[in-house]
């Protein structure tokens, strides 16, 4: 892998190999989101990208979960892509956003009105008894009985706007090809770090 090679503009070529991975891979955007507490301890789980453009990395959450108190007390994020069936991981770092209420509320509108229900029922990252998720499922679809199931004010989305992306390409005897953007005053800056 060139440096000359990939597009100057990370984000063009990180869809050049989602692209690729959507043909090679059952979950491609599926990635670990890591964040951390203002302390800084970290913490890690999977969740899927749902949006990308020039402004950055699109995910959907309960914002009263684990990963939305500590993007509250400390917005920033880093996010990894592994697409092993092409050799392939991409890392991201970067400050993260609120989506404003009209994406969610679009993206909101996509779901199936099971996964509604369930954002609704579902107190993200607290401890709960089975029976319990079971009770508050049937109570949010009594609620909204065949009505709209419309967008819980404690769920949303969030954007992970890179400073820094890497692309990291398997090669043979460990010689790794890693390629590290790094956004600069103008565009961004492009060098190879050892594997
Ligand atoms: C393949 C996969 C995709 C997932 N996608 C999401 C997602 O998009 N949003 C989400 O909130 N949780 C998603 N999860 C669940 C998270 O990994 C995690 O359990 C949950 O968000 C609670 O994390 P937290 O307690 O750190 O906030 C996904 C899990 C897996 C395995």
């Amino acid at each position: 892998m060139r440096l000359r090679e990939l597009d100057p503009d990370p984000i063009a070529q990180f869809r050049a190999w989602l692209r690729e991975a959507e043909h090679a891979t059952a979950r491609p955007e599926a990635m670990v989101l890591a964040t951390a507490t203002a302390a800084g301890q970290p913490s890690a789980r999977v969740v899927l990208l749902r949006g990308l453009d020039e402004r950055g990395f699109v995910f959907f959450t309960n914002r009263e979960s684990r990963k939305g108190e500590e993007l509250a007390e400390n917005p920033r994020a880093a996010l990894v892509f592994h697409w092993p069936e092409l050799g392939r991981q991409v890392r991201v770092e970067g400050d993260v956003q609120l989506l404003p209420e009209d994406e969610s509320e679009a993206y909101w509108r996509s779901r199936p009105r099971g996964s509604r229900l369930a954002a609704w029922a579902s107190p993200q990252s607290r401890p709960l008894a089975r029976s319990e998720l079971d009770r508050l499922y049937t109570e949010a679809a009594q609620r909204f009985g065949a009505g709209d199931v419309l967008l819980p004010p404690f769920w949303g989305g969030y954007r992970v706007v890179p400073l820094a992306v890497e692309f990291w390409l398997h090669r043979e005897n460990r010689l790794h090809d890693r390629i590290r953007y790094r956004r600069a005053a103008e565009g961004w800056l492009r060098e190879r770090l050892a594997p």
